[in-house]
């Protein structure tokens, strides 16, 4: 991390667009389309807490509060498809509980996986995290059975640094820096204003 020079990621004026998707701040009116993702125990496979609708409302709520209180390096983007509009994801970067540095993070609904959207969206905040926040490292933890998502942080150039414990489940530990990820060329899309950029 670059110390003081990382800013959080600016969420609410820094829409992004993919090819396939648009990035923009989480809203109270996404609750049905978060709990899709967070209320399910296939996407949100650790941990024993309660699936229920008014969980993933306190749940968004607290994310919305960290919306509107940014802190360096976190950031957290609702991933909707540019077609319909629809909410299917969540990518974030966030400072690391199990190391020191900024974490990528990406959850998807169940019904939208295996269309690439997890990598597509990543890029983007990959993108944003090194170019606009200031960063010049990422790290991810990923669950050792967990085969789709090694499969994503390969596809966006991290390598693996160690192997630990982390959450009571074997992890591998992963790392980006900056100018060796993969950035697939982004540029301001047609009919795209202000603080929005196509990735
Ligand atoms: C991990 C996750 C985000 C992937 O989303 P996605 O949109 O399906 O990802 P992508 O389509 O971009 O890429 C998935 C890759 O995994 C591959 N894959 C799918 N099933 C697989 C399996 N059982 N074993 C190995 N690879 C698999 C796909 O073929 C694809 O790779 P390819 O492009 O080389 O063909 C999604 O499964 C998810 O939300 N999982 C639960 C939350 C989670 O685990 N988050 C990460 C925590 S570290």
């Amino acid at each position: 991390m670059k110390g003081a020079n990382v800013r959080a990621l600016d969420v609410t004026t820094a829409a992004l667009a993919t090819r396939r998707l648009t990035l923009r701040p989480w809203s109270s009116s996404d609750l049905t389309a978060f709990h899709d993702v967070f209320g399910d125990p296939r996407v949100i496979y650790w941990g024993s807490f309660s699936r229920s609708l008014e969980e993933s409302t306190r749940r968004l709520e607290r994310a919305l509060a960290e919306q509107d209180l940014p802190r360096p390096g976190l950031g957290r983007f609702a991933v909707a498809l540019r077609s319909t509009g629809a909410v299917i994801g969540n990518v974030n970067l966030r400072p690391a509980n199990f190391a020191e540095g900024i974490e990528l993070g990406y959850h998807f609904a169940h019904a939208a996986w295996g269309h690439g959207y997890a990598t597509e969206a990543a890029r983007a905040i990959l993108d944003y995290g090194f170019d606009v926040v200031g960063l010049d490292r990422i790290i991810a933890a990923i669950e050792v059975n967990n085969a789709r998502s090694l499969r994503v942080i390969a596809k966006l150039g991290f390598v693996q640094t160690y192997e630990a414990d982390h959450a009571g489940a074997p992890h591998r530990m992963f790392e980006l820096r900056l100018g060796s990820h993969a950035t697939g060329g982004h540029h301001v899309a047609p009919g795209l204003q202000g603080g929005e950029r196509e990735v």
